[in-house]
């Protein structure tokens, strides 16, 4: 086609460039770099003298040619431009799903102010401490951080295939300036967010109308209760065995989950304990009040508890029904009873949880799987035989009035330069104080008068006094 559109003169030139650059072609085996300086200055030639042919149309048409090409590739620089601009006065940082570090922006992500702007989130279950985390979705999101704002890309390949059977996942940042050492500031403050949260791995969480974690809860160690001896070692040991013990509860098909009774006077210990072990076994608290729930609203509670968690029932004997469903007489007389505003249409909503309706999320079929209840009482004569029964209750234990011991082991906790000798003594010059919660508040007073130079640490023994003759 552009043979017969050419000028006899341009097919001689063209054929004559053909025939020299085929005689060419041996020199250019031995000489390859001559050859290809020689070749492109010949098409150079080529074009030149086309252009300048005696054919209008070819030549015209070879312009035109060159013309639309310069001037698709002008249309495309300012859009070059403007990159290049972009990448003069931004910097970037990436992070690919196969490093640690992606989890760790995920975490990141969720303490900051302006998760709760964004409208585009993904569900992530992935989370440390997290059932549901709500992160931001794939796209692009603004945001402002460390006074400057950022853009973060986040990028998911959407196609699985059997060579690639998971998605793959991308984030990148892109924020104002020059200087590396903002985006290491950056990256520092995500470890240091990384670090905090494997610090704290058991949560409180309280319900209101869905679970909420509670923020500022720091959970107590296990160190800093004070039980009599061995009883914290027998307790622990069988946590243990319970959490290693899963398939075999499975070929049994016994449900998997156990029950702890802590009861004993107020003040002893109760509520840190469970807040220890759940520290000790990395497990969130789910903290349950039941005067606040009827048997509709605890079932549901207890749907959406987390796998391997502590379920916390305080104060179980003070549930508002007492001890068993209320009767029929109680029922007529209730219904009859002038509604309160804002109170339930149905009498058993008022009445709140009842035992039936307990019994049944703590062995029934909605009981969950995989966690351990505590329950906490001050008076374990008013709690229902059907509750304390195994299966419901496995292991009871008793917290009363703090021993000597305990006492001593307490102050020395408090005061660790006084001698064991000076604990004892001041323990036994304090037998007034009958739980560990009292004695707990007999020595912050101390300390406070310490603090406040009314008197000196480690409070010495009495002179003796010599033996009257
Ligand atoms: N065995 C203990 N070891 C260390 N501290 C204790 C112990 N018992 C109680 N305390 C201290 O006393 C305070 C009250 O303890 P806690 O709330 O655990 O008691 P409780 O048994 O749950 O009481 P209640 O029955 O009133 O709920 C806490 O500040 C705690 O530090
Ligand atoms: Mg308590």
């Amino acid at each position: 086609m552009s043979l017969v559109a050419c000028s006899p003169a341009a097919l001689h030139v063209w054929c004559g460039t053909f025939l020299s650059r085929a005689r060419d072609a041996d020199d250019n085996l031995l000489t390859p770099g001559r050859g290809r300086l020689e070749s492109t200055c010949k098409m150079f030639e080529l074009l030149k003298r086309m252009l300048a042919g005696q054919n209008q149309f070819a030549s015209g048409g070879l312009l035109l040619m060159i013309i639309g090409g310069i001037s698709v590739y002008l249309r495309a620089v300012p859009l070059k431009a403007w990159e290049w601009f972009v990448d003069q006065v931004t910097m970037m940082i990436t992070i690919k799903d196969d490093d640690a570090a992606f989890v760790w922006v995920k975490e990141w992500f969720l303490e900051q102010k302006f998760l709760k702007r964004i409208r585009r989130v993904d569900v992530d279950t992935t989370l440390r401490g997290r059932n549901v985390a709500l992160i931001p979705a794939p796209g692009h999101h603004w945001f402002w951080h460390a006074g400057r704002p950022f853009r973060v890309d986040f990028y998911r390949t959407e196609e699985t295939n059997s060579s690639r059977p998971r998605r793959h996942e991308l984030l990148a940042f892109r924020t104002i300036g020059r200087k590396q050492s903002f985006l290491s500031q950056f990256v520092a403050e995500i470890v240091e967010c990384h670090r905090n949260n494997t610090a704290i791995t058991s949560w409180l969480y309280v319900y209101d109308d869905g679970w909420t974690r509670v923020e500022g809860y720091s959970p107590r160690f296990l160190d800093s209760v004070v039980l009599k001896a061995g009883e914290k070692e027998h307790l622990m040991k069988d946590i243990e065995k319970f959490r290693k013990a899963r398939q075999r509860y499975r070929s049994l098909g016994v449900p998997y989950h156990r029950g702890y009774l802590l009861y004993g006077p107020p003040g002893t210990g109760k509520t840190s304990l469970v807040s220890a072990l759940a520290e000790k076994f990395g497990m969130s608290i789910y903290a349950m009040n039941l005067t606040q729930f009827n048997d509709k609203s605890l079932m549901s509670a207890m749907n959406d508890v987390g796998q391997n968690s502590v379920i916390l029932f305080e104060d179980i004997d003070c549930m508002k029904t007492g001890k068993t469903r209320p009767n029929p007489d109680q029922w007529s007389v209730e219904k009859q009873m002038p509604k309160k505003p804002g109170e339930k249409e149905d009498p058993l909503d008022r009445f709140g949880v009842t035992l039936s309706g307990l019994l049944n999320v703590l062995d029934g079929f909605s009981a969950p799987e995989n966690v351990l209840f505590f329950m906490t009482s001050n008076q374990i004569e008013m709690l229902d035989r059907a509750l304390l029964r195994p299966g419901r209750i496995d292991y009871r234990l008793y917290l009363g009035k703090a021993t000597e011991q305990q006492k001593t082991e307490l102050y020395r906790r408090f005061f660790p330069q006084a001698s064991m000798f000076d604990a004892q003594w001041f323990v036994e010059g304090h037998p007034e104080t009958e739980t560990m919660a009292e004695f707990q508040g007999l020595l912050l007073a101390l300390e406070e008068a310490h603090e406040s130079g009314s008197i000196t640490l480690p409070l010495q023994l009495p002179e003796s006094q010599p033996v009257a003759e």
